[in-house]
């Protein structure tokens, strides 16, 4: 089966394309990019997309999600997921550990590809724990989980306290060429904090976790990666010194990338007064001078990627205290329309903002996904960037409705999303 895009704005960071023209997919792969489509179209086993007024990108690919599955399937399940991030645009997401069993071992890497294959809409890209149940004592089966098909390493939500445990994950994983992710916090800082540190936190009477709780890990995990040569990824970053922090260790050459989400390069940490709880996450959300160094640090550069550390949990669960409420809100529905806010208020051109959400995340990973080079697998994805809407979480393909953005006004719409060649959403 041949299928024919045409007319679209095809946006393709890795080969530098910025210009209207035909995609021509023959089964799982990019064929060509036809110039002349008159013949073509008169094929009887040509199905024909018409992107006129559309923009055309590789699939979106989204480094730092929860699927949840195994072991927490009432806030979102492989099938939901994965339902989810179709409908937001992305072709590929990456999953962290923290599932009940942990991702430590290759059973549990089989039983998330198997689900993934079975169930799953598009591709899923499993991250293994760094230490055995992400305690911190032990290193996980990292060997037998890059063999099982584990693309990086990650204790997301538990950092590493023990820096020479640290140490030893970024040697061994040499071996096999994965980069560790690192959601970066010293938790004795933290000191069970449920939002920003300031003045916010003061007027509500809630305990604060300071900008240097995460700075002082990231720092920490730079020297390491400095001392290993292994390539570091710093999730979520949501300070302005940790900004500053990464954008020096590029420039003395640091193999470190990093991520910064939607909501923190949009939420200040008023968005906790009322005590809402669909605004408390971890890293949690800083001020308007952090916000602005994330805006800079994405613009300059130092931040490479766009990620959306999608967590979904349930209304019962968010429904409580402030303080007992899990961190964590849904991201993947949300992040293309709102990150495309970043090209509307000419922080980034479209090309850039494209290259964070494809090739940028798909080579920290070393996936050959985010292109769309002709003989590559047809992960596409097409959306309208001017369809003005109102999010709304009551359609969201995800089971966690947990979003601080409920209501806002966005543009950019996914009108198709594309895996391996076959239409997986359609709107
Ligand atoms: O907000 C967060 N939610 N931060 C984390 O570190 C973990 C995540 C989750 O799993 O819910």
């Amino acid at each position: 089966m041949k299928t024919l895009i045409k007319n679209g704005k095809v946006i393709d960071p890795s080969q530098k394309i910025e210009k209207k023209m035909n995609i021509l997919i023959d089964g799982k792969l990019i064929k060509e990019y036809p110039g002349n489509i008159k013949e073509l179209e008169k094929r009887k086993d040509l199905k024909v997309i018409d992107a006129n007024k559309l923009v055309v990108v590789p699939g979106l690919i989204d480094i730092h999600v929860h699927l949840r599955e195994p072991g927490f399937e009432h806030k979102e399940t492989i099938r939901t997921g994965t339902l989810s991030a179709a409908a937001g645009g992305f072709t590929s997401i990456a999953c962290m550990p923290n599932t009940d069993p942990i991702n430590d071992n290759a059973s549990v890497t089989d039983y998330i590809l198997l689900k993934a294959r079975t169930e799953g809409i598009v591709n899923v890209l499993p991250i293994g724990a760094i230490t055995k149940s992400e305690e911190g004592n032990q290193l996980a089966e990292i060997g037998e989980m890059y063999k099982a098909g584990c693309v990086a390493i990650s204790d997301d939500g538990m950092p590493v306290t023990n820096s020479n445990l640290m140490r030893r994950a970024m040697e061994y994983v040499k071996a096999f060429n994965l980069p560790v992710i690192v959601h970066a916090e010293d938790t004795y800082l933290s000191d069970d904090g449920v939002m920003n540190e300031g003045k916010t936190s003061t007027m509500l009477g809630l305990k604060g976790i300071p900008n240097a709780s995460e700075e002082v890990m990231i720092a920490r995990d730079i020297f390491l990666s400095e001392l290993t040569g292994t390539d570091l990824h710093i999730c979520h970053v949501s300070t302005e010194g940790s900004v500053r922090v990464i954008r020096e260790a590029k420039k003395r050459g640091v193999k470190v990338t990093a991520e910064a989400t939607p909501h923190h390069f949009l939420l200040t940490d008023e968005e906790v007064y009322n005590y809402n709880t669909n605004a408390k996450m971890n890293p949690p959300l800083r001020t308007s001078k952090d916000v602005k160094a994330i805006i800079k640090g994405l613009k300059d550069g130092t931040l490479d990627v766009i990620a959306t550390d999608h967590a979904p949990h349930s209304e019962d669960e968010k429904n409580v205290e402030f303080d007992i409420a899990p961190f964590g809100i849904v991201g993947l529905e949300t992040a293309l329309p709102l990150s495309l806010k970043l090209v509307e208020d000419k922080i980034l051109t479209i090309s850039q903002l494209i290259e964070k959400l494809t090739i940028n995340p798909a080579n920290i990973v070393n996936s050959d996904k985010g292109t769309l080079k002709k003989n590559k697998v047809a992960d596409i994805t097409i959306f309208d960037p001017k369809e003005e809407y109102l999010i709304d979480k009551n359609n969201f393909y995800s089971k966690g409705k947990n979003t601080p953005f409920q209501d806002w006004k966005v543009r950019g719409k996914v009108k198709y999303t594309i895996v391996s060649g076959k239409i997986v959403y359609k709107n």
